[in-house]
C-alpha cells in the first residue's frame, strides 16, 4: 500500500534519513520501532511530505507521492497522527472532528458513528473543549480525527506516549478493530514494545536514520532484536 524507496532528509545539511526503505502491505499494520532521535517522526513527515526530501520515493498504491504537496497526499489517502497530537485546544470534540467532515468532502453519518463505536468516549464529551480533554482522550479524538479524512494509510506517531494503560489498551483495541475492517493499512510508530507485539503484523528498527531490522512480529521476541530497542 506504502512504499518508501530509498528516502534521504537532512536537516541544515546533516543527513538525518539515510535511505530508508520500508513497505507496509494492504490491510497490514506494520511498528516502526527504534530508540529516541534516530529519524521515526522524521520518516512519517516524509511520507506526509512534511519534509523535503533529498532523494528517494514514496508511493501509495500505484500513486507516486513524491513531490506532492501534504494537503494532496491527504487528498490521496495519507492520513496523520502527529506526536503530541496536535487537536485544536480551543475548539470543542465535536469542531475537532467537523474539520476534517468540512475538509475532506461529505460523509455518510455511518463514518461518524463508526468513531463513536471506536471511541466512546468522544461522543460523551462533544461539547467539551479539547484541551480539557485527558492526553489519552486527546489521542482518541486525533486518531478519530484522522478517520474521518477518508485515509487508504493512518500514520500514527507514538499514541501511547505518556498516556494511562486502560486508555492503551483501548487505543489497542480500537487499532485492531480497524485492521480487521481491512479497508485502512496502518503504520505506526511505537516505542512500546508491547503494544506493537498486541497489534502489529510486522516490524522495522531504525538506527541513526536507516532500517537495521524488520520482519514478521513475532521476531520482536528476539534477544538481538529486543536488543536493538533497549538504551
Ligand atoms: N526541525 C528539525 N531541525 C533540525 N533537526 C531536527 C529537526 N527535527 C528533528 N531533528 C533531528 O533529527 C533527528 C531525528 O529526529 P526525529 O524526530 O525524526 O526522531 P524520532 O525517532 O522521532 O525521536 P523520538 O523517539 O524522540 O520522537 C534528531 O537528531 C533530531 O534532533
Ligand atoms: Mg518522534
Amino acid at each position: 500500500m506504502i512504499t518508501l524507496s530509498d528516502i534521504s532528509v537532512s536537516y541544515d545539511g546533516s543527513r538525518i534519513l539515510r535511505g530508508v526503505n520500508l513497505s507496509v502491505p494492504e490491510k497490514g499494520l506494520i511498528c516502526l520501532m527504534g530508540r529516541n532521535g534516530v529519524g521515526k517522526t522524521t520518516t512519517l513527515k516524509a511520507i506526509m511530505g512534511l519534509v523535503r526530501t533529498d532523494g528517494g520515493s514514496v508511493r501509495l498504491g500505484s500513486t507516486d507521492l513524491t513531490g506532492m504537496r501534504p494537503e494532496e497526499r491527504s487528498r490521496c489517502g495519507v492520513g496523520f497522527v502527529p506526536q503530541g497530537r496536535d487537536i485544536f485546544p480551543n475548539l470543542t470534540v465535536w469542531e475537532n472532528l467537523k474539520l476534517s467532515l468540512v475538509l475532506h468532502g461529505p460523509h455518510g453519518t455511518d463514518e461518524v458513528d463508526r468513531v463513536f463505536e471506536l471511541f466512546p468516549v468522544l461522543k460523551e464529551m462533544l461539547a467539551r473543549k479539547g484541551g480539557v480533554l485527558s492526553g489519552g482522550q486527546q489521542q482518541q479524538l486525533a486518531i478519530g480525527r484522522a478517520l474521518l479524512t477518508h485515509p487508504r494509510v493512518l500514520l500514527l506517531d507514538e499514541p501511547t506516549e505518556g498516556i494511562q494503560p486502560n486508555i492503551i489498551d483501548q487505543i489497542g483495541d480500537a487499532l485492531i478493530k480497524i485492521k480487521q475492517e481491512g479497508k485502512i493499512s496502518i503504520l505506526l510508530v511505537e516505542q512500546y514494545l508491547d503494544f506493537c507485539l498486541n497489534v502489529g503484523d510486522g516490524f522495522y528498527i531504525m538506527e541513526r536514520g536507516t532500517i537495521v531490522a524488520s520482519g514478521p512480529i513475532s521476531r520482536l521476541n528476539d534477544e538481538n532484536v529486543r536488543k536493538l530497542l533497549t538504551v
